[in-house]
């Protein structure tokens, strides 16, 4: 999410006459776009601000981060606080300019928001008290903006909000929003993020699983397997309802790919209720897992319920989770070795050796072959070093 605004704004300030620069040392402005959601990122992002305060550079604090805390921000250093950047009072560099760059260096995948804000009012959660009431963009802006990024070389679409399933825009609906956009010309991969349980339809598992474009991936976070909890966060859903998601979107396609969020150390999670949470990541086996300590925010559970979990149980319960969860997301990719896949071809490795590329269900793959960009190739999957799948093209 703050990728894609990060991306708009970079945009906004080139179309202004400014350049972009990798070298902090050459900025006059710099604009930091910062995220709330959890204390530890708060915490990174006012450090960074106060490590590269200068006389030199002005700093424009944006994002959710600046809803929360600006005093903070100023007091670290931060000439201008604002949620969103005032366009305005930013200054222009003399006029609005074309933006030239070679088709080979220009990226190829963008993230486009379809939906700001979030009405779900997870207990835990400062989202919507920050980015406040859901916003679905209307089709046509949306198309705009994917044309837009077609135009410059994007091929690779990820349609982007909170949560994306609740999208609505005057009874135009997420499924109908996905087709169209794949219609768009130079659309040549399509996904999403993020899915809320409760809001996840058959429907929508179905024009995933039938269109040809999108790719087979849901990110689909649980939080936690305790009812309780689940209960207390206000989420929607228990967790046979959301195993039954999980059945409903395998029965329709059994090789969709599966991530998820999940959350430890909630106030009042026993044991018994971090072993559900554990059952739930074996039960299922997630191809990948984002997985955090709970971080008290203002305003939200931390108020409603006094049992905090001591930093260091949750600590030792987030590494028991990660272990367990990085040996299923390996064991998954090992199952693929020696399958086939169509991929498709995105940029040069880093090193320069292989060529970096998607899976038909979005996962990242290294091909041994050389790079066309936006190719799409059959590939046998031959190797995993570490937790990198490797392929080769079949011949
Ligand atoms: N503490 C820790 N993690 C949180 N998330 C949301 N709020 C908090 C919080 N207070 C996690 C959830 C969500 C992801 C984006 O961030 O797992 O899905
Ligand atoms: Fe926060 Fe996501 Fe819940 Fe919205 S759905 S309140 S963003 S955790």
């Amino acid at each position: 999410m703050n990728f894609s605004e990060s991306r708009l704004i970079g945009e906004k300030i080139r179309f202004l006459g400014h350049d972009i620069t990798d070298n902090i040392e050459n900025a006059d402005m710099i604009v930091v776009n910062a995220c709330s959601v959890r204390e530890h990122a708060e915490e990174r992002a006012l450090g960074w601000i106060s490590s590269i305060s200068s006389d030199k550079a002005k700093i424009y604090a944006v994002g959710c981060l600046a809803a929360h805390v600006p005093q903070k921000l100023k007091n670290a250093g931060a000439d201008y606080v604002s949620r969103e950047i005032k366009w305005d009072e930013f200054p222009s560099a003399g006029g609005e300019r074309a933006f030239s760059m070679k088709e080979e260096d220009l990226p190829i995948d963008y993230e486009i928001s379809i939906v700001k804000g979030c009405d779900r009012f997870c207990s835990y959660c400062i989202v919507p008290y920050l980015r406040g009431e859901v916003q679905s963009l209307s089709p046509e802006e949306i198309f705009a903006d994917i044309e837009r990024c077609a135009a410059k070389g994007g091929a690779v679409f990820n349609l982007l909000g909170q949560n994306v399933n609740r999208y609505n825009y005057r009874g135009y609906k997420f499924s109908t929003l996905l087709e169209d956009v794949s219609h768009i010309d130079g659309v040549k991969k399509l996904t999403f993020l993020t899915s809320h349980p409760a809001d996840l339809t058959e429907e929508i598992v179905l024009k995933v699983a039938q269109n040809d474009k999108i790719l087979k991936s849901f990110h689909l976070p649980y939080q936690t397997g305790s009812d309780k909890l689940l209960n207390r966060m206000k989420r929607g859903y228990n967790s046979e309802g959301y195993k039954n998601k999980i059945r409903m979107i395998r029965n329709i396609l059994p090789s969709m790919r599966l991530t998820t969020d999940i959350m430890v150390g909630l106030p009042g999670e026993t044991e018994k209720d971090f072993r559900d949470t554990l059952d739930v990541a074996e039960e299922v086996r997630f191809d990948e897992a984002y997985m955090f300590a709970y971080s008290p925010r203002k305003g939200t559970l931390e108020n409603l319920v006094p049992e905090r979990i001591e930093k260091e149980t949750a600590g030792k319960r987030l590494s028991e989770l990660i272990t367990v969860q990085n040996s299923i997301s390996l064991e998954k990719k090992k199952e693929r070795l020696n399958q086939k896949d169509t991929v498709f071809m995105k940029s040069l490795s880093r090193k320069g050796d292989f060529t970096l590329g998607i899976l038909s269900d979005f996962s990242p793959v290294l091909v041994d072959a050389p790079y066309q960009r936006g190719k799409e190739a059959e590939i046998v999957l031959t190797e995993l070093k570490g937790a990198t799948l490797f392929g080769r093209l079949v011949q």
